[in-house]
């Protein structure tokens, strides 16, 4: 994603908790000599993300984005360990607030923080609570703070749908790709986003002048895909199911006889 950033010319800083990881995507991102500065930071960590910040000399950056976050949990919410739900708020709504408090004050007059929240916020699937309302905190948080620290600062969210990133690296590659075509096939544009689609919407949040307090969607139609199937596919779905039913019926009955 920060390549849209240095394609326009920019310099960057990419923060995670991983060295190696985060020198794979110096590379990966390119550009010219000094474009990506590299720094480790678990952005969970409200005294590391105050010492990264006081290192930090004020107006050296236009923008903040806070994309960071480790595994969510899925599950049924009444069975869902509690703490587990906290730990998802640790990096989906408190690691952006550290960010915040302590990044603004060093970013440019005319900057802008951007956020990133998730569709299942507005269009939640079953098991997914946890960051149904931990999306729901970011957008919230994004409405405050634009209220809050503007004029000096722009403060957005982007909403992205399902998008291909190492999020869905831990499940087998089998059902990884099975995952994100099902996904696809749902939506209005037959596809999950990529990467460089994020991007965009990204360096849009942190450049236009008269955005602000913005959730921008960006989902591949995701909020308005097909959420009942048409009629008569329904009816049929219905009377095989039916038959099956039956067939499996007179099965046991034959068993049962025998
Ligand atoms: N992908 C999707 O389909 C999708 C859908 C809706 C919303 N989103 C949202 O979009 C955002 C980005 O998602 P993504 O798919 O790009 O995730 P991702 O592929 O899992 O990447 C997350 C990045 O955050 C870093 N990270 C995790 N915890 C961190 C921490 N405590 N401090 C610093 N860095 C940390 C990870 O690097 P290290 O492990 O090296 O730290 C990793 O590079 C998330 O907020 C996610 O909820 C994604």
């Amino acid at each position: 994603m920060p390549q849209e950033f240095v394609a326009h010319g920019g310099r960057v800083m990419i923060c995670s908790r991983n060295t190696s990881k985060l020198e794979a995507a110096a590379q990966f991102i390119g550009g010219a000599p000094g474009s990506v500065e590299t720094r480790v930071l678990d952005n969970t960590d409200e005294s590391q993300v105050r010492s990264f910040f006081d290192s930090i000399e004020p107006g050296q950056f236009d923008a903040l984005i806070v994309t960071a976050l480790g595994r969510a949990v899925h599950g049924p919410f009444l069975n869902l360990d509690v703490a587990q739900a906290r730990e998802l708020f640790e990096g989906k709504l408190w690691g952006p607030w550290y960010c915040a408090k302590y990044g603004a004050p060093k970013l440019r007059d005319g900057g802008a923080i951007v956020f990133v929240s998730g569709v299942l916020c507005r269009r939640p699937g079953a098991n997914c609570t946890p960051l149904v309302a931990a999306n729901g905190s970011v957008e919230a948080l994004t409405r405050g703070l634009a209220l809050e620290l503007g004029p000096r600062l722009r403060v957005n969210c982007l909403s992205p749908g399902f998008f291909d990133t190492e999020r869905f690296d831990h499940l087998a590659p089998e059902k990884r790709q099975a995952m994100l075509e099902a996904t696809g096939d749902s939506l209005p544009l037959k596809c999950v986003g990529q990467p460089p689609d994020a991007g965009e919407a990204l360096y849009f949040l942190a450049t236009n002048k008269f955005s602000t307090g913005v959730v921008l969607d960006v989902d591949g139609g995701h909020q308005v895909r097909q959420y009942a199937l048409p009629n008569d596919l329904h009816a049929r779905l219905k009377r095989e199911r039916e038959a099956q039913n039956e067939q499996h019926e007179s099965n046991d009955v034959k068993k049962s006889c025998e």
